[in-house]
C-alpha cells in the first residue's frame, strides 16, 4: 500500500498512513460542486493507485467540469511521479479517452518539495487527507499560495497556535461532515482492542475520532444559523470562576437570550456561522494560570474539557 518503501518509515510517519473511504469523500464534496468547474484540482498527498480522492475526481471528471486533475504520490525514499488527467474536449461525448499523463518527479513527492510547490502554484483547488503530523505546515503552505482547499483534519487542530488565528479571522472553517470514521490502514498497524477491525479480505481498519473537514470554500452551511431554543438562567449556566463567561456544556443548549461570552465544546465549530456568533478564542488564551476554565459547582471547582469562547452577535436571528 502507498509504496512499499513507506513501510520502513519512522514511527511518527507510520501514523500518517491511513486511507480515506470514497463515501466520506462523496458525502462532503457533493456540497461543493460549483467549486470545481473549469478548475485544476490537485491531490498532493495521494498515490493514484490507492487514493479514493484520485478515484472520486477521475470518476466525476466531466460531471464536475474539471479542466485537469493532478496527483502526486509521496515516496519516503525515492523519486516519485505525478499523474494527470487533462481535459481534451468539452464534454464526455466529444471525447473518448481523456489524456492520462504520467511524469517522473526528480524529488520524492513531498508536498513541500520545490517541484510540488511549482505544481501547487498551477492549481486552483487542493483536496486531500494530508498527513496529520504535518498538518500545520500543510495549511500554512496552502494559505501562503492563496489556494482554495477542502481537506480532512482533526478537530483539535482548531486549537493549534497556527490554525486558531485563521479560524478567528474567518479565513478557514469547517466543512459539512465530522465525527468518527473508519479508514483503511496498512498491514503494519498493530491490532487494537477498540476502533480496530480486519475485514473478510484481511484488510485492517482503524476508526478515528474528531475527524472533520477544513475548507476556505464558501459553502452554504457557514451562512446557516443554529436554531436556539433554550433560555438563560444563572442556575443552568454557571459562570467560570476565572473568566467572565458562562459554561454551556452542550452546543445544542446555547441560550437564545444571552449576549455575553460563553464557553462551548469544540464541536460547536461544526455549527459556527460568523454572522450569528463571534469567535473570541479558546479557553487557554484567556486564563493566566494556563489551566482550563473552571466553574464552581457546590463550592467545588471543576476543570473542564477544552472550551471555545463565543459571543452571540446582536441582531442575529435565533433561527434559520
Ligand atoms: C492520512 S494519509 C491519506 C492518504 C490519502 N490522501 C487518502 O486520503 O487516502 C496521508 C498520506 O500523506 C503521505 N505523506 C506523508 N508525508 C508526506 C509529505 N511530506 N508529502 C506528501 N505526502 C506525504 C503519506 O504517505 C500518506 O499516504
Amino acid at each position: 500500500m502507498a509504496g512499499n518503501s513507506n513501510l520502513h518509515m519512522s514511527k511518527s510517519g507510520k501514523t500518517n498512513e491511513f486511507y480515506t473511504e470514497i463515501s466520506l469523500i462523496e458525502n462532503e464534496l457533493k456540497h461543493y460542486k460549483g467549486v470545481f468547474k473549469d478548475k485544476i484540482v490537485f491531490c498532493n498527498c495521494d498515490d493514484p493507485e490507492y487514493s479514493n480522492f484520485w478515484r472520486y475526481f477521475q470518476l466525476n471528471f466531466y460531471h464536475l467540469g474539471l479542466k485537469k486533475l493532478i496527483s502526486t504520490h509521496y515516496d519516503a525514499n525515492r523519486p516519485s511521479y505525478k499523474l494527470e488527467i487533462i481535459r481534451n474536449g468539452e464534454t464526455e461525448r466529444s471525447l473518448h479517452l481523456p489524456d492520462y499523463v504520467q511524469t517522473p518527479l526528480i524529488q520524492n513527492g513531498d508536498f513541500r518539495s520545490p517541484e510540488c510547490v511549482e505544481i501547487l502554484k498551477e492549481c486552483d483547488v487542493i483536496v486531500t487527507n494530508p498527513p496529520f503530523s504535518l498538518f500545520r505546515e500543510y495549511i500554512a503552505l496552502l494559505m501562503e499560495h492563496k489556494k482554495t482547499f477542502i481537506i480532512i483534519g482533526n478537530q483539535n487542530a482548531i486549537t493549534y497556535r497556527e490554525i486558531l488565528p485563521l479560524i478567528r479571522e474567518n479565513k478557514i472553517w469547517l466543512g459539512y461532515n465530522s465525527g468518527h470514521f473508519w479508514f483503511r490502514v496498512p498491514d503494519f498497524y498493530e491490532e487494537k482492542k477498540t476502533d480496530f477491525k480486519i475485514d473478510e479480505n484481511g484488510q485492517k481498519w482503524r476508526r478515528m475520532g474528531n475527524i472533520c473537514w477544513f475548507t476556505n470554500a464558501d459553502i452554504q452551511k457557514r451562512h446557516e444559523n443554529m436554531t436556539l431554543f433554550r433560555h438563560y438562567t444563572p442556575e443552568k449556566y454557571p459562570k467560570y470562576d476565572n473568566y467572565d463567561a458562562i459554561e454551556v456544556s452542550k452546543t445544542a443548549d446555547i441560550p437564545c437570550d444571552y449576549f455575553g461570552a460563553m464557553g462551548v465544546p469544540i464541536t460547536f465549530m461544526d455549527k459556527y456561522n460568523p454572522e450569528q456568533f463571534e469567535f473570541l478564542g479558546i479557553d487557554k488564551e484567556f486564563t493566566s494560570d494556563k489551566g482550563r476554565f473552571k466553574i464552581t459547582v457546590n463550592g467545588i471547582s471543576k476543570t473542564l474539557y477544552a472550551r471555545i469562547v463565543i459571543k452571540r452577535k446582536q441582531g442575529a436571528s435565533n433561527e434559520d
